[in-house]
């Protein structure tokens, strides 16, 4: 949850113009992420999807004429069926990370509350297995030229490997031939640039 999707801008201005879309799984709560991508798709000329499993974004971003808001069970279920157009822009910031499982903050219990509300029993493994399945769904859709946003994925110095959200998902695309630009709390990696 940040305003690291911003860092993103340099790399999608350097996009070929085609008509690849742009996919945001987790819709903003208030953050600007939604908004944003909803005027730089404007800007190229680009379809965008924002996927969620709450209605939040939904019902306070309707006036966002530019972006198709999706509201399903999993974005790893969405993307599994729904897929048929090329990607340029994916954003992965959606089920959220446990910062410290011994020590819960007020702020994640909340979270955990509400997950629990929907029928899902939240974890850290099952946050990244969901990133992770997301990814590789989307991949046979990933244009040759294409960026992929991941939030909330810090490098661990200490034992040398991409943590939280989605740390599997790093190895992943590296294989699929991405290269990894690292940020202090993300990372973003491009294809075919
Ligand atoms: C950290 S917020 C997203 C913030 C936004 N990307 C931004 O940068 O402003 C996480 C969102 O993911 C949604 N979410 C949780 N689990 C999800 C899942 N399995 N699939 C899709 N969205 C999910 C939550 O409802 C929440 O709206």
């Amino acid at each position: 949850m940040s305003n690291f999707h911003l860092g993103a801008k340099t790399f999608i201005d350097k996009l070929d113009i085609n008509d690849s879309i742009i996919l945001e799984i987790g819709s903003e709560r208030g953050e600007g992420s939604t908004a944003w991508f909803d005027a730089v798709a404007k800007d190229l000329n680009k379809e965008f999807y924002s996927v969620d499993v709450t209605d939040h974004a939904s019902t306070t971003l309707a006036h966002l004429k530019n972006t198709n808001l999706i509201v399903t069970s999993a974005g790893s279920v969405w993307t599994k069926d729904n897929l048929n157009k090329k990607i340029s822009v994916l954003y992965l910031d959606n089920y959220d990370w446990i910062s410290t499982m011994n020590n819960i903050r007020p702020v994640e219990q909340e979270l955990i509350n509400e997950y629990d509300s929907r029928g899902v029993n939240m974890s850290n493994f099952d946050c990244q297995r969901e990133h992770l399945e997301q990814m590789i769904n989307c991949m046979p859709y990933m244009d040759e030229q294409s960026i992929v946003i991941c939030d909330d994925t810090p490098f661990d110095k200490s034992s040398g490997v991409y943590f939280g959200k989605n740390g599997p998902v790093i190895p992943y695309l590296v294989i699929h031939g991405y290269k990894v630009y690292r940020f202090e709390n993300g990372v973003i990696l491009t294809r075919g640039m």
